[in-house]
């Protein structure tokens, strides 16, 4: 597995088109709006370990993630998730908050950890209570919960039985989900299994994220034991992990960038071709279609997963929802010295747009090209933009207001690039932006922040950001200002 998710620093902010002068509302009295379809759910998307802290309270196991940042070098400064945004202390003023921004929906993670400190055997009560609460909060604030299962945080007790690449891991994934269900199925309406299974598999393939082993075919095993746990927690939904009045629905959520070719030479073209594959096929094709890329699982020869009878049918139990984000477009050569699939990969920024301050390159144009890519795989199914968003070289004055343009700027134009795509027939249901609070931002700690409010991380005071109230703005009116 290769995926090169740049954290270089860069001093070239995006360049905001607004005088940085005018009034803050500016946005109050849009000219002409950009209507968005009845319905469409507005939100904002954390997840356990980037917010919560509380790492070892009330019963929580270890995660990956607390073993991996607590590893000196691993995460830059030595940042670890301890104490993050202390939401398990703060939530209800958190749910108050989102209120108060006029979200119709909230994007969480279950901390799988908290809930089976051991990865399995007994429930934590504690834990349960937590998301029990978390939920309860959510529905008095009429806000709709959107609960991911796995987004990287994966109990020690697991790992240390071989992790992700171990196929057993699809049955524990499978009981957690279960006893998630049980306990809260009744009041989610919306769940998704993973969050972005492709960097979990990194995990085991060298990269800079957690578990942080170095073994690629580990890492190709690990992607269809994630294909095949998907498909268990679906079925366990199915089988009555839904109740009550919400008749509720199960989607995964994807990385979906664009990869386009350096040039139009062929060998350019086929390793474009490969990068996609490798990065977004290997779960697309299995949980939609029902087949591994084929030239892909021939090009990687003995580090090819075993694919075993039954596991295909039971990868693409149907789903209800495709959930996507989108940050980038990546352009793709070929490569000789390219590491296992000959190829190399960078950010293909739009012209003039910059790059965000975790060295992305801003491509809003690649949003409805990835949105028309997957729609037409998909078949229609309805697609969530389940996460979207920017870290920016935030400044705040005195009081701890960030005047960010620069991400008011990019979330405005991917917003218009999705309402291009809806209008075009992408059956896309609804956005969350990346994220409500600046958090820990993984092996890059707290420095980047991506959040459209503002954490003091010494005394977690909040504050919205200019983009914070924009983006009220637009959930208020249903579109985008012009
Ligand atoms: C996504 C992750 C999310 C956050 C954003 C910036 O890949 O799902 O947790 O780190 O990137």
């Amino acid at each position: 597995m290769a995926r090169s998710r740049g954290t270089a620093r860069c001093e070239q902010g995006l360049a905001a088109p607004l005088s940085t002068s005018a009034p803050r509302a500016v946005y109050a009295r849009p000219m002409i709006e950009r209507e968005f379809p009845e319905g469409f759910l507005w939100g904002a998307a954390t997840s356990a370990y980037q917010v919560e802290g509380a790492w070892n309270e009330d019963g929580r196991g270890e995660s990956i993630w607390d073993r991996f940042s607590h590893t000196p070098g691993r995460v830059l400064h030595g940042d670890t998730g301890d104490v993050a945004c202390d939401h398990y202390h703060r939530m209800k003023s958190d749910v108050a908050l989102m209120k108060e921004l006029g979200l119709k929906a909230y994007r969480f993670s279950i901390s799988w950890p908290r809930v089976l400190p051991e990865g399995r055997g007994a429930a934590n009560e504690r834990g349960l209570d937590f998301y029990d609460r978390l939920v309860d909060e959510l529905g008095a604030a009429g806000i709709v919960a959107n609960a991911t299962l796995n987004h990287w945080d994966l109990p020690q007790a697991l790992e240390d039985r071989g992790g992700w690449p171990n196929r057993d891991c699809a049955k524990w994934f499978a009981d957690y989900a279960q006893v998630a269900f049980k306990r809260l199925g009744d009041r989610v309406p919306m769940w998704a299994t993973h969050n972005e299974p492709f960097v979990t598999a990194i995990g085991y393939g060298g990269a800079d994220f957690a578990p942080g082993r170095s073994d690629a075919a580990a890492a190709y095993r690990a992607v269809h034991v994630l294909n095949l746990a998907h498909g268990e927690a679906v079925r366990a939904f199915r089988a009555g992990g839904s109740r009550g009045p919400y008749a509720g629905k199960i989607g995964i959520v994807l990385d979906l960038h664009d990869f386009v070719p350096a040039t139009d030479s062929r060998d350019d073209e086929l390793a474009c071709r490969r990068a996609l594959d490798n990065a977004q096929n290997v779960f697309l094709h299995p949980i939609l279609l029902g087949s591994y890329p084929e030239s892909l699982m021939e090009w990687l020869g003995p580090m090819a997963p075993e694919i075993r009878q039954g596991d295909l049918e039971l990868a693409s139990s149907p789903i209800d929802f495709l959930g996507m984000n989108y940050y980038f477009t990546f352009s793709v050569r070929y490569a000789h010295r390219g590491g296992h699939l000959r190829l190399s990969q960078g950010f293909a920024g739009e012209s003039g747009l910059g790059e965000t301050a975790m060295g992305w390159g801003i491509n809003p144009r690649g949003f409805p090209a990835s949105l028309a890519r997957v729609s037409a795989l998909s078949k229609g199914l309805p697609i969530y933009i389940t996460e979207n968003g920017c870290a920016m070289r935030d400044e705040c004055d005195a009081s701890g207001f960030v005047e960010d343009r620069g991400r008011v700027h990019y979330l405005r134009l991917h917003l218009l690039e999705l309402h291009r795509a809806i209008r075009s027939g992408v059956n896309a249901r609804g956005y969350f932006v990346w994220s409500l609070m600046d958090n820990f931002e993984w092996a890059s700690g707290y420095e980047p922040r991506f959040g459209i409010v503002r954490v003091e991380f010494k005394t977690q005071a909040r504050t919205p950001k200019l983009s914070a109230r924009w983006y009220s703005g637009v959930i208020a009116a249903n579109a985008v200002p012009e």
